[in-house]
């Protein structure tokens, strides 16, 4: 816990720390939780417990009140300590390191598949060429060719899920996080979407957190971390 920064070889993400109240509420106490390049980390834990705010306060979606979040840059290009960085650096090392995939619903329905993935990369300053060509490569990463003109609205649940992966993916980040990426899906579309974000969210310079109720996703996780009213309880 002490190692300096360049010293903690082995872990993609290090949250120490961490803590956000909102109001009397305290979403998340002093939480730490290590992330290792390859691994999908499955987050439990009762409504309200801060299993959402985990994931976003690293990201500074939720900025935290306290604690410490370092990135590995990657090629083993020393770290990134996100309080250190100004409200811009780290909205454009958001853009870039971080995925999200939310549940089924978040994608604006009237753009097309590829212009809903070709988006996170325009706001981080790609040229349209590249967006687009990004955009055709995860399409076909998710199984999803042939569909990148068709609008979210016309697409099966299971597909536009995967499309939210594609999206997540498309600036190659380091850090994937799935908030109840299948909990508005069927059984069988949800295993196919857990199998998809599985298979791309781990990698050799990426990992996947997964926040979910359902202990059957989170059995195909490499481990589980259970949180109780912002307390880590098990497997940080
Ligand atoms: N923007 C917010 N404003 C006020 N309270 C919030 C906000 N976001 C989360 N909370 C509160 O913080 C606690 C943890 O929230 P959250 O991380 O969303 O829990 P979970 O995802 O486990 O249901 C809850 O009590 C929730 O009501
Ligand atoms: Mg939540």
């Amino acid at each position: 816990m002490t190692a300096s920064p360049t010293t903690r070889a082995g872990w993609l993400l290090r949250a120490e720390g961490l803590g956000k109240t909102f109001g009397a509420t305290q979403a998340l106490a002093a939480a730490d939780l290590s992330i290792r390049p390859g691994e999908a980390v499955a987050i439990m834990g009762p409504s309200g417990s801060g299993k959402s705010t985990l994931p976003h306060a690293p990201a500074g979606i939720v900025p935290a009140d306290s604690g410490a979040v370092i990135l590995r840059r990657p090629d083993g290009d020393g770290v990134d300590d996100l309080a250190a960085l100004s409200d811009d650096e780290r909205s454009a090392l958001r853009l870039r390191r971080f995925g999200f995939v939310f549940q089924q619903g978040m994608l604006p329905p009237e753009l097309t598949a590829a212009e809903n993935i070709a988006l996170p990369l325009l706001l981080a300053g790609s040229s349209r060429a590249d967006a687009a060509q990004r955009a055709e490569e995860e399409l076909r990463a998710l199984g999803l060719d042939g569909l990148g003109g068709r609008r979210i609205g016309a697409l099966s649940g299971g597909q536009a899920q995967r499309v939210a992966i594609a999206r997540a993916l498309a600036p190659d980040p380091s850090i994937v996080f799935a908030d109840e990426p299948t909990g508005a899906l069927d059984s069988h579309t949800a295993d196919e979407v857990l199998d998809a974000l599985l298979a791309v969210g781990r990698g050799p310079d990426r990992a996947v957190l997964v926040v979910t109720h359902d202990e059957h996703v989170a059995s195909r996780c490499d481990r589980v971390v259970r949180l109780r009213d912002g307390r880590i309880e098990e497997g940080s």
